[in-house]
C-alpha cells in the first residue's frame, strides 16, 4: 500500500520522529527553523497531513489553500488557539489535538512558578550568579510561606486539577472559578466561585489554567486585578493573551501584585520589554509541557489522530 506522506513542523523527541517515520513518508523541517506562512504553505501542497505545533498558524488562508489530498492537521499542543476551527470545519478538514500528556509537566512548572515566586527564588538565584551575594543574612530576601494560603484556579480542568493536587501538598487551600461546577469527586473539595470576581477576592495566589477565548483574553486588567488581596501573587501557565500586560506591569510596580510567574507571553517569543527589568517577576520561556514523558505523550497522541483519520476510524482526541 501506498505510504501516506506527513509533514512534521518541528524537531520532536526521538521515539515520536521514530514512530511517524516507521508509519509514514515523513517531510522534516530538519533544522528545525520556525516556518514561513509561505513555506508552510509550500510544503502543504504534497502532504497528506501534517502534525505541527503551536508555532504554525494554521489560518483560513492557510486552510483554503490546501490540495484535496490533504486529510488532516493534528497539533502537538492542548491548545487549539492557532488552528482557525471555523475555516477547518468549513473545508472539512480533521483536527486532532494533543489533550494528556501535558497535563502534569503544564501543573509542575505553574507549582514551580508559585513556589518561585513565594520565595523570590529568581532574585536570589541573580544574586548568586552576581558575584554580589555577601552571605545570609536575616533580613535577605524575605518571601511568603505557601500553607494557609489560597490558591485560586481560573480553570480547573486537568491541568488545574493536577495542579490543585500538588498545591494540597502545601497545605494550600484551593478555589477555583469555572463557567460551571464540577462533579464533587473532581472538586475535592476545591470551593467553587461562580463570578470570577468572587474567585480574585480570594485568590492569594491566582494561577491561569483557562484557554485562550474570546472570553478569556486580557482577562487579568486593570479592574480584575484591583479586585485581588493586595500583594497577591499570579502565575500564567496558560496563554499570554489572558493577560493585559500593560496592567500587570503597573501593579507589579506598585506592589497591588507583589510577584508574577510568567511561562507564556502574548506575542512570545517577544514580551514586553518592562518585564525584563521587572525584579518581581519570575519568567520562563514556555517550559509547560518541556519534559521528555510529556513530548513522548503529545507526539503519541497527535499521531494517533492521524493514524485514526486513515485507517477510517474516530480520532481518539479530535477537535473537528
Ligand atoms: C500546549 O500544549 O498548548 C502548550 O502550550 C505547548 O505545550
Amino acid at each position: 500500500m501506498e505510504r501516506r506522506r506527513l509533514l512534521i513542523t518541528r524537531r520532536l523527541t526521538e521515539a515520536v520522529e521514530a514512530r511517524a517515520r516507521r508509519d509514514y513518508d515523513v517531510v522534516l523541517n530538519e533544522d528545525d527553523h520556525v516556518m514561513s506562512a509561505a513555506e508552510l504553505k509550500d510544503a502543504l501542497t504534497d502532504v497528506d497531513a501534517a502534525l505541527i505545533c503551536i508555532t504554525e498558524k494554521f489560518d483560513g488562508d492557510l486552510i483554503a489553500a490546501l490540495p484535496e489530498r490533504f486529510k488532516v492537521v493534528s497539533t502537538f499542543s492542548v491548545g487549539t488557539d492557532h488552528i482557525d476551527l471555523e475555516a477547518a470545519r468549513a473545508r472539512g478538514l480533521r483536527v486532532g489535538y494533543a489533550p494528556h500528556g501535558v497535563t502534569i509537566a503544564t501543573a509542575e512548572i505553574a507549582m514551580l512558578l508559585i513556589l518561585g515566586a513565594a520565595r523570590r527564588a529568581p532574585e536570589g538565584e541573580r544574586l548568586v550568579r552576581s558575584g554580589n551575594w555577601q552571605g545570609w543574612e536575616p533580613r535577605q530576601l524575605l518571601g511568603r510561606r505557601l500553607d494557609g494560603k489560597r490558591l485560586g484556579i481560573f480553570g480547573l480542568g486537568k491541568i488545574g486539577q493536577a495542579l490543585a493536587q500538588r498545591a494540597r501538598g502545601f497545605d494550600m487551600e484551593i478555589h477555583y472559578h469555572n463557567r460551571r461546577r464540577l462533579p464533587e469527586v473532581e472538586e475535592r473539595g476545591a470551593i467553587y466561585h461562580d463570578t470570577f470576581e468572587g474567585l480574585l477576592e480570594v485568590s492569594d495566589v491566582l494561577s491561569l489554567n483557562a484557554p485562550s477565548t474570546p472570553e478569556t483574553r486580557n482577562i487579568i486588567n486593570r479592574e480584575t486585578i484591583a479586585r485581588l488581596p493586595q500583594g497577591a501573587i499570579i502565575v500564567n501557565t496558560a496563554r499570554g493573551d489572558l493577560i493585559d500586560d500593560e496592567a500587570l506591569i503597573a501593579a507589579l510596580r506598585e506592589g497591588q501584585v507583589a510577584y508574577a510567574g510568567l511561562d507564556v507571553y502574548a506575542g512570545e517569543p517577544k514580551i514586553h520589554p518592562a518585564y525584563r527589568e521587572l525584579e518581581n517577576v519570575f519568567l520562563l520561556p514556555h517550559l509547560g509541557s518541556a519534559t521528555i514523558e510529556a513530548r513522548d505523550q503529545m507526539g503519541f497522541e497527535a499521531l494517533d489522530n492521524i493514524d485514526a483519520v486513515f485507517a477510517g476510524r474516530e480520532m481518539p482526541y479530535g477537535v473537528v
